[in-house]
């Protein structure tokens, strides 16, 4: 078994108390790493690493095109490493190798996409009255604190890293204590491609013990955060102690709509695509699948068939469709989460452990059927295989239903009548809407949520933004006396 180092200010390290917790490969529930368990000392000496490096040397010092640069070469050591990222990502986080392979090509395109930002970053011209010039800079918000969740190891360390980088920023980030070991090997590229030591810190902790003191950190100036909700309010808070930039992405309950009219074969695998794709494991899954009473009955019955032909299977099995879920604890919670649902609607499919495998943390893939939109699996985030079908009578009830929850992230709606799907997109409160499809996430396009799924939004343009600062710059050009005195 091979214990893994952290990265801290260019240097491969321990924690400072030579303290390490186990990886586990969540298929066959065998510790296949270690790595630093990290505390608030560590916290401390990467940010005072990530602030020295945001103040002097080098990166200071760097263009817009050579951070671009950077992150160009960074998606090119990727792609060149590709096959062995996603191998490394699906022993750790139980994903489906076809699917590890999407989020490594997805993970370089982030860095090429910044990449390529980096240098179109520009300012305005105010047109301020009088005698004067007003203009504003971009500037780095400085030290960035990023805490990324066990679903996506990779692709969230990019979406956080590669707009940060591209804004001049520097970063520490803390990966999910469940999957640190992707973000840990591409560590072993950034001082070969030229990132200066303290502009990238990997960090490994728990959430309570590393994590807390990175928001806690005076000399953090934003954090980026993708995980639950609880951890979200206490992000909030702990952060206002120090006024820090804040963003969040918490998850949901996104509903999945379908109106007779779809086309029905296509409904049915957007509906099973929606909620069971990375083993339910996603903060857009489609867990309310809200259908429209005439095809109500019909619909649960193809989704219930069409559902038995998902493969579950070893994560590094090509033909694989549903690997483990990430760990002991999100194994329990799902199937908790199952017998709950037995005592709150109808069972139609799955609803226990899968049988097949006796080891690993694996699930059948679980749909309740006749689900009351009060139900608590039709109210809390379960991130795994269950889906809560709803059904609705007519488009006001779909809305109704689709709103009623605390949640705001994404949403689909299934029509062939343009003139319906798109009142409902205008009448959803999410920060995604989807229309004829679920999940298709494109680096180009604005990823955040409405409501209690929290603020701020990542990738495309809007995703720098979180990481700037706009200074106004205002220039006299009167040489006069302002003569008030
Ligand atoms: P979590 O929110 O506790 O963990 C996510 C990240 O936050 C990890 O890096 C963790 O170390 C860190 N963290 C935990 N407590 C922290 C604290 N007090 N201060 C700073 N950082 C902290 O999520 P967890 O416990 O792994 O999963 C529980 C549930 O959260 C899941 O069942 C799911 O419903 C939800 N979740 C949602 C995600 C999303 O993408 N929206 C991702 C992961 C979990
Ligand atoms: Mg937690």
């Amino acid at each position: 078994m091979t214990r893994h180092r952290m990265y801290i200010n260019g240097q491969r390290t321990e924690s400072h108390r030579s303290a390490w917790f186990p990886v586990y490969d969540p298929s066959t529930e065998e510790i296949i790493a270690e790595v630093p368990d990290s505390d608030a000392s560590d916290i401390d000496r990467a940010v005072q690493a990530a602030a020295a490096a945001f103040a002097s040397g080098p990166w200071p010092q760097t263009t817009a095109q050579d951070r671009g640069r950077l992150l160009f070469k960074l998606a090119d050591r990727i792609r060149a490493h590709a096959p062995a990222l996603a191998e490394l990502e699906s022993r750790n986080c139980g994903k489906p190798i076809v699917e590890a392979e999407f989020d490594i090509n997805d993970t370089a395109t982030c860095f090429e996409y910044y990449g390529g930002l980096a240098n179109k970053v520009m300012g305005h011209v105010n047109p301020v009255p009088d005698n004067a010039l007003s203009f504003t800079l971009r500037e780095p918000v400085g030290v960035a604190g990023q805490i990324i969740p066990w679903n996506y190891p990779l692709l969230m360390a990019a979406w956080k890293l590669a707009p940060a980088l591209a804004a001049g920023c520097t970063c520490v980030l803390k990966p999910a204590e469940q999957t640190p070991l992707s973000a840990l090997e591409i560590a072993g590229y950034f001082e070969d491609i030229g990132f200066p030591p303290g502009v990238i810190n990997i960090v490994t902790g728990f959430g309570e013990t590393a994590g807390a003191p990175l928001v806690a950190h005076p000399a953090v100036s934003k954090i980026a955060f993708t995980g639950s909700a609880a951890v979200g309010k206490l992000i909030v808070k702990s952060a206002a102690d120090t006024v820090k930039r804040v963003t969040l992405e918490l998850g949901g309950k996104s509903p999945n709509i379908f109106f007779a009219d779809a086309d029905f074969e296509a409904a049915i695998d957007g509906a099973l695509f929606g909620v069971f794709i990375n083993q339910g494991e996603v903060c857009s899954a489609g867990s309310r699948i809200l259908v429209e009473k005439s095809i109500y009955s019909k619909f649960v019955e193809a989704m219930v068939e069409k559902s038995k032909r998902i493969r579950l299977g070893a994560p590094l099995d090509r033909e694989t469709k549903m690997g483990p879920l990430v760990s002991r604890a999100q194994y329990d919670r799902v199937r908790q989460y199952q017998e709950l649902g037995k005592t709150e609607a109808r069972l139609a499919a799955g609803g226990g452990r899968a049988a097949s495998h006796a080891r690993g943390y694996y699930v059948e893939p679980t749909i309740f059927a006749d689900v009351d939109n009060n139900a608590r699996i039709a109210r809390e985030e379960i991130f795994g295989p269950v889906a809560a079908v709803i059904p609705f009578d007519g488009e006001a009830d779909a809305i109704r239903i689709a709103n009623d929850t605390p949640y705001g992230l994404a949403a689909a709606v299934w029509s062939r009548d343009i003139f319906r799907a798109f009142r409902i997109v205008k009448a959803l409160r999410a920060g995604i809407v989807w229309v004829n499809h679920m999940q298709p996430t494109y680096v180009e396009a604005p990823w955040g949520g409405y409501k209690q799924s929290g603020f701020g939004r990542e990738l495309g343009p809007w995703g720098i933004e979180e990481y700037l600062e706009t200074k106004q710059v205002y220039i006299n050009l009167n040489e006069q006396p302002i003569g008030w005195y």
